[in-house]
């Protein structure tokens, strides 16, 4: 069998791998695999976990007499809200291709589960934008870019990175910030469900990559290292275009960004400790991964919300830079085709 890093990189097709008959090896090691597996673990606790959309929703609503969603925030919420509802369509497109790719029992199955758990994030948060009230707008042009190099990507290593990493993370901080902003009761109910699925969907990122970025030549990881550079910095610069509409809602993007490094920081953590306890290595398994340090993150929250007043060139540079992704972001929209 080839390492799991060329499996990443150059997926095979059906034809030339199916069915895989290793799946249905009956030998000691593999029965107590299959048991112990903490990959296959997300998929039961996602049954577990796994909660009716329609029925929550109604409840809660119950709960609290209505949704009544104030006027003065919608506009603002549904530019946020675009990034939220699409980026769950892409994630449940991602996650099914995760489900049909990845050639390993546990890493399908915890995939599949995801799959079901992204289609109810999409239906669940379309329905209570409805009921709400707020507009369904169109995605900025930077999130979907980012998104649809997502979803393109047949490199299976690009795509987990994206999205169980990066993707995935910035939708936990997202909807634990938005939830903790009580715009609107129910929405603050629902978005806890939210959460917790998310970062359930991280753990397969933490858990499959180790492996495979272990066996990474320096120049894939560095071509990595530069797909996560890319991918950064259009979600830095979609983040630019909604500074407005979350200050609207009252949700701090300082304190956003610098939890989304927190839990970054953590996944890495995370990566090295499960790597290290299996086989004992440590820089392997985050091998070509993105990380700031410290004082890097501390440097680019200062200059992108900076506290107290601003010098008049940091004033004039922010400027510039939140202009510049303002147009970037108009331009890259136009482009999209008409859907
Ligand atoms: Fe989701
Ligand atoms: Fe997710």
């Amino acid at each position: 069998m080839a390492a799991p890093s060329t499996q990443w990189l150059h997926p095979r097709r059906p034809a030339a791998q199916f069915p895989p008959y290793a799946f249905g090896d009956p030998s000691l090691v593999d029965q107590a695999e299959a048991r112990t597996s903490t990959l296959a673990r997300i998929y039961h606790k996602s049954q577990e976990q796994a909660w009716d959309g329609r029925a929550v929703l109604d409840e809660l609503i119950a709960k609290h007499g209505g949704i009544h969603f104030p006027d003065d925030k919608k506009a603002a919420f549904a530019q946020v809200a675009a990034v939220l509802l699409w980026g769950e369509l892409a994630a449940w497109s991602i996650s099914a291709d995760l489900a049909l790719k990845l050639d390993d029992t546990p890493a399908k199955m915890a995939a599949s589960s995801q799959v079901f758990d992204e289609a109810r994030h999409f239906y669940v948060l379309r329905d209570y934008l409805w009921r709400a009230g707020v507009p369904i707008q169109k995605l900025g042009g930077f999130s979907r870019t980012l998104l649809v190099e997502l979803l393109e990507t047949d490199n299976l290593l690009y795509k987990v990175v994206g999205m169980q990493l990066m993707v995935e993370n910035t939708a936990v901080v997202l909807f634990k910030m938005i939830g903790e902003a009580r715009l609107e009761p129910v929405l603050s109910d629902l978005l806890y469900y939210f959460e917790r699925d998310e970062a359930r969907h991280v753990g397969l990122g933490v858990l499959t990559l180790p492996s495979v970025l272990a066996g990474l030549s320096n120049r894939e990881a560095r071509a990595l290292w530069w797909f996560q550079t890319r991918i950064q910095l259009t979600m830095l610069a979609g983040g630019m275009t909604l500074r407005e509409s979350f200050a609207t809602l009252g949700v701090d993007q300082a304190e956003m960004e610098r939890h989304a490094f927190r839990l970054h920081d953590d996944v890495l953590r995370r990566m090295r400790a499960h790597h290290g306890a299996d086989r004992g290595a440590d820089g392997a398994a985050v091998k070509g991964l993105f990380e700031v340090s410290k004082g890097g993150q501390h440097a680019l929250n200062g200059f992108l919300f900076p506290r107290g007043t601003p010098t008049a060139a940091h004033r004039l540079a922010l400027r510039a830079v939140v202009g510049a992704a303002a147009l970037g972001d108009r331009w890259l929209a136009r482009r999209a085709p008409a859907t």
